[in-house]
């Protein structure tokens, strides 16, 4: 049994797809053992307590600076001893040392097709540009922000006429089928990294998912 603990910031949408997973057999046997936020009015944190998930909060503006407040985080992490630590909206930059110790063990969701437009306001960005692709990202989280190998990525089209609200719903719906998919694969032992790539095994077309409106 794999013990996974979930940070989130807001939403938790992200989440709630991983329980949903997780309560149609489809985690792979992980167990969400805890949800913790760095903000004590993320919605979230209720959805989690409603599926009998402990919750904790940790407000980053108790700490003075980073390293402490990533220092407590990390204590709170590992007192429920996880095999894998899931940021879902986690919306903070984290310290290297924070990084290092959770190294090959540390996932994030990043709402764009990395390594394009890493940071804040990625749909709004992927429209200005012009792009005709665009999509999520499940990496391994290195100290770098919104950089690590890819487990896998999700790719949507960017109609005529999108707003950033209809791109950003047609990227988190992907989002919601492909990192409950990683969580999965980790639990089940199927990742592995070789030279900074990561190697799914065991599963055909493992890397990518279309977006159906991109099959035909
Ligand atoms: C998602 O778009 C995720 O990719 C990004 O932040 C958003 C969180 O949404 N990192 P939610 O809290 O999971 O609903």
């Amino acid at each position: 049994m794999k013990r996974i603990v979930i940070l989130i910031s807001g939403r938790g949408s992200n989440m709630e797809a991983m329980i949903r997973a997780r309560d149609q057999g489809a985690l792979g046997g992980g167990q969400i053992v805890a949800v913790l936020s760095n903000r004590p009015d993320a919605k979230g944190l209720e959805t989690a307590a409603a599926a009998g998930i402990a919750t904790g909060v940790l407000d980053h503006k108790a700490y003075p600076d980073r390293e402490s407040f990533d220092a407590a985080l990390a204590q709170a992490i590992d007192a429920w001893q996880p095999d894998l630590v899931v940021l879902a909206g986690f919306m903070r930059i984290l310290t290297e040392g924070f990084v290092r110790h959770y190294e090959g063990r540390l996932l994030n969701i990043h709402p764009s097709l990395l390594p394009s437009f890493p940071g804040l306001h990625t749909h709004q960005r992927a429209l200005d540009e012009g792009v005709r692709i665009h999509g999520c990202t499940v990496h391994f989280v290195t100290p770098a922000l919104d950089h690590g190998p890819v487990v896998i990525q999700a790719a949507v089209p960017v109609l005529d006429g999108d707003t950033e609200d209809a791109l950003s719903a047609r990227v988190l719906a992907q989002e919601h089928v492909v990192y409950p998919r990683a969580v999965r694969w980790f639990v089940e032992g199927r990742l592995s990294l070789e030279s900074g790539r990561v190697k799914v095994t065991g599963v055909q077309e493992a890397g990518i998912l279309r977006a159906p409106e991109l099959c035909t």
